[in-house]
């Protein structure tokens, strides 16, 4: 009898943990689809809130002995979760949609330094039970302090605090020099704990030494890619965390921690692989590559010239056109215009203008991002298209509407040899009859590079703030009607 008592607390912390398992699962499952996706955000969310109660059971030890309350610091998990709670919330309130991949960088960071910080108290604790105990908790520190550091300058990219990539000569061998004594430190580190080596330092000042030189790795490895590459960095380091958070969960032995931090290694590691097969590139070659700076361009090499139009004639010019596909870009979020174009397209298919969508997948700046916007707008997810689905009917389209949208249809990207887009799938909005490019002036793209595209005969520009450029459509279009019942 006495058993069953103490077995039947540590099977509800095994029950709570299946259930946090469960809903993290399902919650992913559901975002899978546009359409169930809000849903499993909450789910996944609910989720995270039941593996946050686990391990309060685990900190009181349900089922053993129980612990004295400030022993195991429930007061100060309680007091950081609603200083860190608080924060996120108002920030997730109040990021711009534009500002989310920054967001995403600092979250990252802080799942890493999180996971890193685990691993710290495990070695000054000297907690580590064993040689495979004591690597895996210094692999987690390894890799959450790359991922701290790391997301912190890509934070810092992103947010044009750093405004160049840093490159030297001999940056390849430094980086590789770094990492090899992290993980020689590591090393020593572990023979120095077994005793097989006494150290000149205490072993305290080893483990400072080896997390100043896993940060310092990270730091290092992120410095020199550039901006338009941050991306996928970002999603690297979204894997790494997980992988720490997992590796963290290991050596707690705590299971919802294990299982939240293999799902999101496990997704971070799938959306860097597809984000690399969008752009036409290997991993390797966004990590060591110079994709992304500005590259000096020759304006003689493109033949043409821009012809800029008027909003209201390219809003006429569509409403009596057959067939639209909109091209959305980095611009429309900016211009949060996402609502006056769905406004215009109402417009239009009223007319009997079929129109539909086509969504690049590195379109804005971060992944779903045009999806998330045209979603916010009310545009139905029948009328948005991925490249994959869409690419082939430009040719037989009338008007190709790109907004806000230049790196996503450069043409470069399939002929020249020597840009730095070059195999990047991109959007044949040059193929259609006609194109109009809407944009605020010369201003370039985020790989920083003239568009052919825009001096093309059937191309026009309509220069101006997306939104402006929308409503003065709209209004032309509205006009048309008016008249027509006058
Ligand atoms: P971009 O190539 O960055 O072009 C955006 C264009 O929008 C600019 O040429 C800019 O020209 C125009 N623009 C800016 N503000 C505007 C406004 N208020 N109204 C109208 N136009 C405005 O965008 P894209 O075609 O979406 O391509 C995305 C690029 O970013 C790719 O190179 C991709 O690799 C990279 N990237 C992607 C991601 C992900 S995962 N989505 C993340 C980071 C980087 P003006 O200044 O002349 O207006």
């Amino acid at each position: 009898m006495t058993d069953l008592l103490k077995i039947i607390p540590q099977l509800t912390i095994g029950a709570v943990d299946l259930v946090a398992a469960f809903l993290f699962m399902y919650g992913l499952k559901r975002m899978s689809s546009p359409v169930t996706a809000p849903s499993g955000i909450k789910v996944a969310g609910l989720g995270m809130a039941v593996a946050i109660v686990a391990s309060f059971l685990y900190a009181f030890d349900v089922g053993a002995t129980a612990k004295p309350f400030l022993t195991v610091n429930i007061g100060l998990a309680v007091v950081a979760l609603a200083i860190g709670g608080g924060i996120a919330w108002w920030a997730g309130r109040k990021v711009a949609m534009t500002a989310m991949p920054q967001m995403v960088a600092i979250y990252n960071g802080m799942g890493g330094g999180a996971a890193a910080a685990i691993a710290a108290v495990e070695l000054f604790g000297n907690k580590a039970d064993g040689v495979t105990q004591l690597v895996v908790t210094l692999i987690g520190a390894l890799i959450g302090a790359v991922s701290l550091s790391g997301s912190l300058i890509a934070w810092a990219k992103l947010d044009e605090v750093i405004k160049k990539p840093l490159r030297f000569q001999g940056q390849q061998i430094l980086n590789a020099l770094v990492a090899l004594a992290t993980l020689a430190i590591g090393g020593y580190f572990v023979a120095v704990t077994h005793g097989v080596i006494t150290p000149p330092v205490a072993t305290s000042d080893l483990i400072y030494i080896f997390f100043g030189a896993a940060l310092l790795f990270g730091v290092l490895m992120t410095l020199p890619i550039g901006g338009a590459d941050m991306p996928v960095v970002i999603s690297i380091y979204n894997a790494f965390t997980g992988l720490a958070v997992g590796l963290g969960g290991f050596v707690l032995q705590n299971p919802a921690l294990m299982i939240a931090g293999m799902v999101v290694g496990a997704a971070g590691t799938l959306l860097t692989l597809l984000m690399a097969k969008a752009m036409n590139r290997s991993v390797s070659n966004i990590l060591f590559t110079n994709f992304g700076t500005v590259v000096q361009q020759k304006q003689g090499e493109i033949k043409g010239s821009l012809k800029p139009v008027e909003a209201s004639d390219a809003g006429i010019f569509m409403r009596y056109a057959a067939s639209v596909i909109i091209v959305p870009g980095y611009g429309l979020a900016v211009a949060q215009g996402q609502g006056k174009l769905y406004e215009f397209v109402k417009l239009l298919q009223a007319a009997g203008v079929s129109v539909k969508f086509a969504v690049h997948p590195v379109a804005g700046r971060m992944p779903g991002q045009m999806d998330v916007l045209l979603a916010e707008a009310g545009v139905p997810y029948d009328m948005i298209f991925q490249l994959e689905d869409i690419n082939d009917e430009f040719a037989n389209t009338d008007v190709a509407l790109v907004i806000g949208a230049n790196d996503v249809v450069n043409p470069a990207a399939r002929t020249d040899k020597s840009s730095p887009i070059f195999g990047m799938p991109i959007l044949n909005a040059d193929k259609a009859k006609k194109v109009y490019v809407v944009k605020r002036g010369q201003g370039k793209g985020y790989a920083g590079i003239v568009n052919a595209l825009f001096y093309g005969d059937n191309c026009d520009m309509v220069y101006g703030d997306a939104a402006a450029v929308l409503t003065k459509m709209i209004e032309a279009v509205r006009a048309l009607g008016t008249k027509a019942a006058a």
